[in-house]
């Protein structure tokens, strides 16, 4: 379990322990291992995002946390309760926003609302002044007779937000509660997470692939990558862990076809950059070369004259602030990007295995 985040402090509202899932095989395919000793704990009253690339076992970690799924092996308890043990009672304490719409497109948003306070057990009076409440907070309240499959992206991912804060929940759990909105839209929901878990001391659990949404709202944050935790804290201190500047230079090899004569600048470019000394940690993306320097407006005049002195020439150069893309590439060896990518070519080809079968 060396990928467990401890918190300090006792006031601990969520933890999770060496969890272990795998979803099993069949048909000759291997099982998939989702979590492999994932772990973490996060303070009550906090924002605390669990930050992944698709399938990094994101949903599957907060669905055991929500007694929605069994992990195969540790424990996790939710306001001090364990969810195996009493999943009843961690069920009044929770609300769920799962990453696909629960809300039924031919009701009205009102309607859902308050069949989804009927099912928590409220009795149908304070079920429909709870849901007037919650539809004036999410500004839809002009929209509260509508069908619900009339509504934008914005306003119904707002009303399933609304669906999970009907009982008060002392723990949320938004599964990407952003993913496909537009800007506006998604301002809108961070001030709304922002508010509650301020102003309400709700803590709340957020998955999320987007960096800079972990960077905004979480207090604190993890980043997972196939089922385990690499790194873990604040998005300032996990910043601070990277010395300096990351440098970013993209190489040119328009001309330097075929592959094997790209490779070979590649190659050059490496070679010149570790006689020069001043830059670490370097990763090629493609023809994207990413590095670390202690200064790096300091470094770079000297880096491009190393390049161009090994024949290879460059399109672009920038120098910047560590990022939590920084700290991914760090922690994961790759960026977040191409995290996503490879996902989902693996996801394509499992598909296209699919189908030939
Ligand atoms: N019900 C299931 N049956 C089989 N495999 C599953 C199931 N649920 C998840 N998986 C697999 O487990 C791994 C983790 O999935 P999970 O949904 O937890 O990832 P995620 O981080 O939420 O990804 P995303 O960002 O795409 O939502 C993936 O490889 C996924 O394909
Ligand atoms: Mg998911």
């Amino acid at each position: 379990m060396g990928s467990t985040i401890i918190e300090s402090g006792s006031d601990t509202a969520l933890a999770a322990v060496d969890l272990h899932k795998s979803y099993g095989g069949g048909r000759g395919r291997p099982p998939v291992k989702a979590l492999d000793g994932l772990g973490f704990t996060a303070a009550t009253g906090s924002v605390f995002a669990l930050l992944g690339p698709n399938g990094a076992g994101k949903s599957t970690t907060v669905k055991i946390l929500a007694t929605l799924s069994r992990a195969d092996s540790g424990t996790a308890t939710v306001a001090g309760i364990d969810v195996q043990r009493h999943p009843e009672r961690v069920r009044r304490a929770i609300g769920f926003v799962a990453q696909r719409p629960v809300t039924d497109p031919m009701d009205t948003g009102r309607e859902n609302l308050v069949l989804a306070g009927r099912l928590q057990g409220m009795g149908a009076r304070d079920a429909k002044a709870r849901a007037g409440e919650l539809l004036d907070r999410f500004a839809l309240t002009d929209a509260a007779r509508r069908l619900v499959r009339g509504y934008s992206g914005g306003m119904a991912r707002k009303l399933d937000v609304a669906m999970g804060l009907m009982h008060r929940p002392q723990v949320l759990f938004l599964d990407e509660p952003t993913t496909g909105l537009d800007p506006q839209a998604r301002a809108e929901m961070w001030a709304e997470i922002e508010r509650m878990a301020r102003d309400e001391r709700m803590t709340i659990l957020l998955t999320t692939h987007y960096l800079e949404e972990a960077d905004k709202l979480a207090a604190r944050l993890a980043i997972v990558d196939h089922g385990r935790i690499v790194a873990g804290g604040s998005p300032e201190e996990l910043k601070n862990e990277l010395h300096g500047d990351s440098v970013v230079i993209e190489l040119d090899t328009a001309a330097a076809r075929p592959a094997a004569a790209v490779t070979e600048t590649v190659v050059r470019a490496q070679e010149a950059l570790a006689r020069l000394g001043t830059l670490r940690d370097i990763v090629m993306d493609d023809d994207v070369l990413r590095a670390r320097a202690d200064n790096g407006a300091r470094a770079l005049p000297h880096v491009l004259a190393a390049l161009e002195t090994a024949g290879v020439g460059v399109v672009s150069a920038a120098v910047a602030r560590p990022s939590l893309d920084d700290v991914y590439l760090r922690h994961t060896g790759h960026t977040f990007a191409s995290a996503q990518a490879g996902q989902a070519v693996a996801e394509r080809a499992g598909d296209l295995a699919e189908v030939a079968r």
